[in-house]
């Protein structure tokens, strides 16, 4: 009996990490072969903060990208404490600028010269509110007193929902959620809210990081959280709620820098992505939600046409390998040496 297999519109990914250089040529296969677009991370060192810096990083996705390839990089600008309005002018009118990220300083991977305090950049906030451009949240607070378990809740009630009062016609999307409260919180604004989610919060919970000894490879930001958050955000995921939409947050360290005294946070799931939603979408009584999640709420909420072409996946069971290379270094992928029942056809896998 031929394998049961569904087809969708083609996904995009709305929260992705490319990286440079090597590892850049590296990555950029995995997404490109299932997703048509995505919107490329910001989190450089140094960050790309200025449209001339996102244009020749697009220029250097485009030179890393197979021949073949028809995916389009959605590039976007890291927000400082001293983002110029005029900056956000320029990036209004520049067609491969779609948003503009808010790392809190300290919050997570090279978010050093992220913003130590949002009234600092209010002027670049007011001319992305008037101009209508998204800004993107990692929405945790930093300060060192506050739980880990509990800074994306804080950062609700201190950052967002100040910001949202005071520039009610900013479009926000709320990056990686990860928690009920996030859940809520998007699902009953009356602003222009979305979030994405991603692979890992759908299926793990903390206790993933602890499974037998402490897993590096399951440590990412905002961290893993307890089984009724991740409940709560399958349940917003296969709601059909367009607030709702895939953002892998795919983010290759490599190995040595996972496996250490004081490991990076960052997992590499575009290798088997859309493959992982697929499950996810399958075990909650869901599949015919997944074309919504994956392939329509982003665009529609970016303001950007749905794909015309396709992807089909097949349900057929394959093992991610135990490393890929990344460059002179490898990297851990999600699923490493388990199994996905997922799987893209033939000629589009990489491996
Ligand atoms: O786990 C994470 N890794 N969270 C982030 O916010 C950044 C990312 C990275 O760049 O590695
Ligand atoms: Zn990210």
């Amino acid at each position: 009996m031929p394998a049961m297999q569904i087809t969708l519109t083609r996904p995009d990914d709305w929260h992705l990490h490319l990286r440079d250089g090597a590892a850049l040529a590296a990555v950029a296969p995995y997404t490109a072969e299932r997703f048509a677009r995505a919107i490329i991370m910001p989190n450089l060192n140094p960050p790309v903060t200025t449209v001339a810096d996102a244009e020749a990083y697009r220029q250097r996705i485009m030179q890393a990208l197979p021949d073949h390839s028809d995916f389009n990089p959605l590039m976007t600008l890291y927000l400082t404490d001293r983002t110029r309005p005029a900056e956000i002018t320029a990036a209004a009118e520049h067609p491969h600028v779609h948003a503009v990220k808010l790392y809190p300083a300290g919050a997570t991977t090279h978010s050093d010269a992220g913003v130590t305090d949002i009234n600092l950049a209010m002027p670049a906030l007011e001319k992305m509110a008037e101009l209508d451009i998204p800004l993107l949240v990692h929405g945790e607070v930093t300060r060192a007193e506050v739980d880990m378990f509990d800074r994306e809740h804080v950062f609700i009630d201190e950052v967002l929902t100040p910001l949202l009062e005071r520039l009610p016609r900013l479009r926000v999307v709320f990056e990686h959620i990860t928690t009920a409260a996030a859940v809520e919180f998007v699902r009953d604004s009356d602003h222009r809210i979305g979030a994405t989610i991603t692979p890992q919060h759908l299926l793990y919970n903390r206790n993933a990081l602890f499974s037998g000894g402490l897993r590096p490879h399951m440590f990412c930001l905002p961290v893993l959280k307890r089984e009724r958050h991740r409940a709560a955000l399958v349940e917003a995921a296969t709601s059909g709620n367009p607030r709702f939409f895939l953002g892998t947050d795919s983010a290759p360290h490599p190995r040595h820098a996972k496996e250490s005294a004081c490991g990076c946070a960052g997992i590499f799931s575009a290798h088997c992505a859309i493959e992982l939603y697929a499950e996810v979408f399958e075990h909650a009584g869901h599949l015919d939600r997944l074309e919504g999640f994956a392939s329509h709420h982003g665009a529609d909420f970016y303001g950007l046409p749905r794909n015309n072409d396709t992807l089909t996946l097949v349900r057929e069971s394959w093992q991610p390998p135990a490393t890929l290379p990344m460059g002179d270094e490898t990297l851990v992928p999600l699923r490493a040496d388990e199994t996905v029942i997922w799987r893209i056809p033939r000629e589009a896998r990489v491996f």
